[in-house]
């Protein structure tokens, strides 16, 4: 429809009085009427929150079932109106079914008000929800990202702030990917981690914050939305963590310490190096057991993604990755205080408190031990951490000998073929978070997707 039809459309009704309105309305059809009114106050909405005009509420939508969606929903729902929605199998109708009448019951170990009750407006698998959403959280594996962007993008309206918590790596070019054209008018934001550790306690009914962090990472996508985009999810989060802007997602990408730790430990425990194959007697600790060869694995991998950083402020002038830092330093950062020897990152590990007694992922097996290789630390990490980073390194044309390595090794573990004579040109990288998988094949088009220029 042209700008002469909407003039007229103007006109037309600027001649009419509030009962004749009153009265069209009443003679549409009861759909054409809802599509009517949703569209209006959608606009009327978005328009007043982005301009000088009142804003009393807010509605959130939270995605996810698992123990992080759980907690955001609790936490939210005392304030806004928040609608938690899950597309994994029935997830939405159980956790309905689980909460029923009853409130959300959020415990926050160590606060003063310990006891948070809540409800959210409803738990729901209809997308269609999101044309009501101010906000979306994201607080679900990253495996999971996708379909939710996907799903989500012929119902968002303009000017919607998706916070995505973790984001993991490459996640704003996920975003921009699902949403097409659509994604020019959103507002992405990249969590370096959850806020939170935080665990339900009776799935769908109840849940605890065993800690908050002090301070955490966001970046935002486009960087002019920042203020109002950080400003709105502090006020959703509450005192803490403080929010600290970082200065655009990529830093997030490569500063995401689990597509270095998880795999790189993995790969330092049970790789072809090491391990023959056989039940071991010990399940072994995870971060405690950090050896040197680990160590090794883990600082190579490191420095590789730091060449990658360097070589990608060349390639952009102005662009800072001072985020994404090497993993020691990411660890000083994190957990400052709680290691008590800082002086390797095999210290930093092995001496965190915060990591004391944590085990391999293992499964039993005759009272021996096997690997759990097919687990998140190895799903998650390596198609929507590592692999973002190797995808880059060859755009990027920085070799990653060690990552290749461990690449080689995991992508066996979860059996998707990725790597192919170093390169990421395996049948399954569009599964993954490499830039080739969405089909970026030089770095002037990566420059474009990522919004660096
Ligand atoms: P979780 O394992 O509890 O999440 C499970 C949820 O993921 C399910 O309820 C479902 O909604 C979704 N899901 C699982 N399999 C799926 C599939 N095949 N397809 C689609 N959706 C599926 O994870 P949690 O603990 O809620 O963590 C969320 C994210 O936050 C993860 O990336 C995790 O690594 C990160 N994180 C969590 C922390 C915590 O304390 N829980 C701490 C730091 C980071």
């Amino acid at each position: 429809m042209g700008a002469g039809a909407s003039a007229n459309y103007a006109e037309e009704y600027d001649k009419k009085t509030p009962a004749e309105l009153n009265k069209i309305l009443d003679g549409m059809r009861a759909e054409q009427r809802e599509a009517l009114l949703s569209t209006l106050s959608s606009k009327v909405t978005a328009e007043a929150k982005d301009g000088g005009g009142e804003s009393t509420d807010c509605t959130v939508l939270v995605c996810g079932g698992g123990n992080a969606a759980q907690v955001v929903t609790g936490l939210l729902s005392t304030r806004y109106k928040t609608i938690a929605v899950s597309f994994f199998a029935d997830e939405a109708a159980k956790w309905k079914a689980a909460l029923g009448d009853d409130n959300y019951e959020l415990e926050v170990k160590g606060a003063h008000v310990s006891k948070i009750i809540s409800k959210p407006a409803d738990v729901t698998n209809d997308p269609s929800v999101a044309k009501e959403a101010d906000v979306i959280i994201l607080a679900v594996p990253s495996f999971a990202h996708g379909e939710y962007f996907e799903k989500f993008a012929p119902h968002m309206k303009p000017g919607t702030i998706v916070g995505v918590m973790p984001a993991r790596s490459g996640g704003d070019i996920l975003f921009a990917n699902k949403l097409g054209d659509k994604a020019k008018d959103m507002t992405f934001v990249g969590f370096e981690t959850l806020p939170w550790a935080c665990r339900f306690t009776e799935w769908g009914k109840k849940a605890t914050i065993l800690g908050t962090k002090n301070n955490i990472l966001a970046a935002v996508t486009p960087t002019s939305k920042k203020d109002r985009a950080l400003h709105c999810l502090q006020g959703l989060l509450g005192v803490f963590p403080c929010i600290q802007s970082s200065p655009n997602n990529l830093g997030i990408s490569l500063r995401n310490p689990g597509m270095i730790v998880h795999p790189g430990v993995m790969y330092g425990r049970w790789g072809p190096d090491v391990w023959d194959g056989k039940p071991v007697d010990e399940n072994p600790l995870f971060y405690q057991g950090v050896d040197e060869f680990t160590e090794k694995v883990l600082l190579e991998m490191t420095e590789e993604v730091q060449t990658l950083c360097r070589k990608m402020e060349s390639l952009v002038p102005g662009l800072s990755l001072k985020d994404a830092c090497t993993l020691k330093q990411w660890y000083l950062d994190c957990y400052d205080g709680q290691m008590s020897d800082t002086s390797s990152l095999r210290r930093c590990m092995n001496t965190n408190k915060g990591y004391d007694g944590l085990k391999h992922p293992c499964k039993e097996v005759d009272g021996k031990w096997m690997p759990d290789l097919k687990y998140r630390y190895i799903a998650e990490d390596v198609p929507t951490g590592l692999c973002f980073a190797k995808g880059l390194a060859e755009l990027a044309e920085v070799p990653t000998p060690r990552i290749d390595k461990v690449l080689t090794w995991a992508q066996k573990c979860i059996e998707l073929e990725l790597l192919v004579d170093g390169k990421m040109a395996g049948k399954d990288v569009a599964k993954t978070r490499a830039p080739q998988g969405v089909g970026i094949k030089t770095m002037e088009e990566f420059i474009v997707s990522a919004k660096l220029k």
